[in-house]
């Protein structure tokens, strides 16, 4: 049987497929480093129901419990409060600058350690934070949430790409995004289960994320280290018998060959992020970061962080609010599922385009209808609000089908290899940065401009919407060695950054390189 075969799939492009099966042992592998995923999810969850929890405001936050008692005052600022969003916040700014140090140690001591790494941050942050007794440590605990957030993102997507079959290479890496889906989920329940344990259900509620931690710590023993980071690490022998084992053959040479090629030219590259800022790289650097910055102004997170204080906000009572973020993280999970299926027939652009028409309808009405039935003190009839629920899950569906998933499939398969880990490792710190600024900025917003705050994500959906349309060219289908020639050097307007890496390669062959 001939190690290399060249088929074509469905859009008649013509491919490499590499001899090899998909193995029990890469199937459990991806599912256990995918637990990365579970625990980024379950912090995002857990703290907006956290944060509307009584015996917690009470006890770390006493004037905002002052303010909240006094709710009927002003239904869009009872929560505006520094040091409250500081909490919420602090995890995303200890990931942005860890994710850097990552990429590091990343490439340097490899992905397994890093993901070994990151469950340790997060059971020393778990502790700290169930354990609480005054403010300072539940900062400290949640920074420590950061680190173990900066280096999983790092390495989980990065690790899944490496050891996933050429064939599964999508469904594996939108793996890491339905888990962070399912955290969300489980964080909702357990917050709703908790809040009528008084009083201490909110330790109970933090302390939970001790569970998918200590399954990614086991798991982080389990799983293999990656052939890629093996053999770019030098240890050949090793990666080889690593990528006989996860493919289930011997018959690995054309893959094999492949990597030891592709780790040569990327050990060439000595400063990876000085290759970064060439202007060959810039369209895949442009467009890794924008898609972490329109993922986050879709306003996503404002609805994930204070779901149930939003809920409350527009009248629910408190355990209505939390059943109402029940109900979003259903919608999140089961239309992740319709990525998965989608993404490799209709293509990432149409995804992203009808997400943003169903978005943009979606911000727009839930403004409106606060603008005009949501004053500062009266509370919302319940046909509104109901309207609102089904609004945000609308929202929430086409944002789990286009810009979650997408928002780290497209960076991690635009990059050429050689820039492909230092590009991943911005697009994992702009996603902390800008969801570090919505979740530090989006309560003092709400109380500034009302109801005006979703027109403001509406204007920034119309903002994505162009973007999509002349900037982000089609990458289904299309091998990820071959996104230069077939996407890029195509492209209307990014096909002029390409002349530099002409220049280049002109220059290598006069010079006989
Ligand atoms: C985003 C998170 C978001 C989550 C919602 C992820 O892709 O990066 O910021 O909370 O999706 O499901």
């Amino acid at each position: 049987m001939p190690a290399i075969v060249v088929s074509s799939n469905d859009s008649g492009v013509k491919h490499k497929d590499f001899d090899g099966k998909i193995t029990i042992y890469v199937v459990l592998c991806g599912i256990l480093a995918a637990t990365g995923g579970l625990v980024f999810g379950f912090d995002i969850g857990i703290s907006g129901g956290v944060t509307a929890m009584d015996d917690f405001l009470e006890k770390f936050f006493p004037k905002v419990y002052r303010k909240k008692l006094q709710a009927k005052e002003d239904n869009y600022c009872k929560f505006d409060n520094q040091w409250l969003q500081l909490f919420t916040s602090s995890l995303y700014l200890a990931a942005l600058f860890s994710s850097f140090a990552a990429s590091k140690v990343c490439s340097k001591y490899g992905r397994k350690i890093t993901i070994q790494l990151a469950s340790l941050f997060f059971i020393v942050g778990v502790v700290l934070e169930a354990a609480a007794i005054e403010i300072v440590m539940l900062i400290v605990g949640r920074i420590f949430l950061g680190m173990g957030v900066g280096f999983g993102n790092q390495a989980v997507p990065l690790f899944l790409s490496e050891i996933a079959p050429v064939k599964i290479r999508g469904a594996l890496n939108i793996l890491f995004q339905l888990n962070v889906t399912i955290g969300i989920f489980i964080a909702n329940i357990v917050n709703y289960l908790t809040a009528n344990l008084h009083p201490w259900g909110w330790r109970l509620s933090l302390g939970l994320a001790g569970v998918p931690a200590v399954i990614l710590g086991i798991g982080s023993f389990i799983i293999t280290e990656t052939p890629t980071s093996l053999i770019e690490r030098g240890q050949l022998l090793r990666g080889r018998a690593m990528l006989e084992r996860i493919r289930g053959t011997a018959n690995v040479n054309a893959e094999y060959e492949e990597i030891v090629h592709a780790s040569e030219m990327a050990r060439r590259v000595k400063h990876p992020f000085k290759n970064l800022m060439k202007r060959s790289s810039r369209p895949q650097l442009v467009i890794a970061v924008a898609m972490q910055v329109f993922q986050q102004f879709t306003g996503i997170n404002a609805i994930m962080f204070y779901a149930p204080v939003l809920f409350q906000t527009i009248g629910f009572k408190s355990q209505a609010s939390l059943l109402s973020a029940v109900i979003t993280g259903t919608v999140n999970v089961v239309s992740t599922l319709v990525s998965v299926a989608a993404v490799d027939r209709l293509g990432r652009r149409v995804l992203l385009l009808e997400a943003c028409a169903q978005m943009f309808f979606s911000q727009t009405i839930i403004g409106a209808l606060l603008f005009a039935y949501l004053k500062t003190n009266n509370e919302l009839n319940q046909g509104v609000a109901i309207a609102v629920v089904v609004l945000v899950c609308f929202f929430v569906m086409s944002f789990a089908w286009s810009w979650g998933p997408l928002g780290w499939l497209i960076p991690s398969e635009t990059f050429p290899l050689e820039t492909r880990s230092a590009g991943f490792s911005c697009a994992v710190s702009s996603n902390m940065l800008f969801t570090f600024v919505i979740a530090q900025a989006f309560l003092s917003m709400m109380c500034h401009m009302k109801a005006g705050i979703f027109f403001f994500f509406a204007a920034w959906i119309v903002v994505m919407t162009l973007f999509v349309i002349f900037l982000l060219p089609e990458t289904k289908g299309v091998p990820i060695d071959e996104m230069t020639d077939r996407v890029w050097r195509q492209h209307w307007y990014w096909r002029r950054y390409m002349e530099d890496e002409d220049d280049d390669k002109i220059k290598k062959a006069e010079d006989g390189l």
